[in-house]
């Protein structure tokens, strides 16, 4: 997404698009995040007492949706949430600009996941409380990305000087959308782009990535594997395509073999955001470069951190 938005400060602000965020902003999201680990359950309990968080997911969702709302109870918010499109007036006609409006009412922040791809400028608008985007159709997904990068510090306590390879559905997949530009704004990383034909990372992304990191597109993984440091895999967004026989076609084209690791180094990390299908064989979740399961639990801290930081005015904000 091409944001128009002003850069969030965070209090009361949108979270929108990777794009809005500064290298400043996310270390700051990072940082609360790692103290919000630290923290005992008993620690965190009234932060947020008072406020309350509605979840709006007119799209399926189950680590999205339920870290937000753990996150949130965690900090002694209260919940209101529509988990599927069916149960609320959206599949009556509402127009979504409608349902924020009234969800705003009854609320302190919204958090949206919706199907549709285009510009939320018009829908933030429509709202009085904050609202972050927790998934917009194949654009993009910047809370994910936060975690992905909380992941990565974790693992290699670092974000700077990495190899990562995107696999999978770069076309859809709104997670790689997001976390790419979020690696971007950290310096010396190196992308190897890894899709079937077809499935390529849309131009618009590829253009505002060329302003700022060095990639490299591929078709397999061949030769590849080796040099990485992060391999992040993703599924076939199924969902996305307009027919079976077209997403039929890339089933199975991506599928990471126990084998094929043979040649990685020690400390190759595999990712993905989950839900995973056949790309991610079972079989490697034993291997000593599974960290998706991590990469899920870490959800809630950033979630918990970004909740925070949008509804808690601090001095000199
Ligand atoms: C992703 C999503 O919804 O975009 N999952 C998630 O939020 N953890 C990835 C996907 O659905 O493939």
């Amino acid at each position: 997404m091409v944001s128009v938005l002003k850069r969030p400060r965070f209090f009361h602000d949108n979270i929108v698009s990777m794009q809005d965020l500064t290298r400043k902003d996310i270390e700051i999201v990072l940082k609360l995040a790692k103290k919000f680990e630290k923290m005992s359950k008993v620690q965190k309990s009234r932060l947020l007492k008072g406020k309350r968080i509605l979840t709006l997911f007119l799209e399926p969702s189950t680590r999205t949706r339920l870290s937000f709302e753990a996150a949130a109870l965690n900090l002694g918010a209260q919940i209101l949430s529509v988990s599927d499109s069916k149960s609320s007036s959206f599949s009556k006609g509402e127009t979504l600009e409608d349902t924020v409006k009234i969800c705003s009412m009854y609320s302190d922040l919204i958090v949206l996941r919706e199907p549709d791809s285009t510009n939320l400028g018009f829908v933030l608008n429509s709202s009085t409380v904050p609202i972050i985007n927790a998934g917009n159709g194949f654009d993009e997904h910047p809370t994910q990305a936060l975690t992905d990068l909380f992941t990565i510090q974790k693992r290699f306590g670092r974000l700077t000087g990495l190899n990562i390879a995107f696999v999978g559905d770069l076309k859809f997949g709104r997670t790689v959308h997001s976390l790419s530009f979020a690696l971007g704004k950290f310096p010396r990383n190196n992308f190897f782009l890894v899709s079937p034909k077809g499935l390529e990372m849309p131009k618009n992304f590829l253009k505002e990535l060329d302003k700022t990191i060095e990639f490299s597109k591929h078709s397999t993984l061949n030769g590849l594997i080796s040099k990485l440091d992060v391999l992040y895999m993703t599924r076939l967004q199924r969902e996305r395509f307009k027919s079976k026989s077209d997403y039929k076609k890339f089933e199975k084209s991506f599928t990471l073999k126990k084998e094929m690791l043979n040649c990685a180094k020690k400390s190759l990390t595999i990712m993905h955001p989950l839900p995973r299908v056949e790309e991610l064989p079972k079989d490697l979740d034993l291997t000593k470069h599974a960290y998706y399961f991590e990469q899920a639990s870490f959800a809630i801290f950033v979630r918990e951190a970004l909740l925070f930081l949008l509804l808690k005015k601090r001095n000199g904000r």
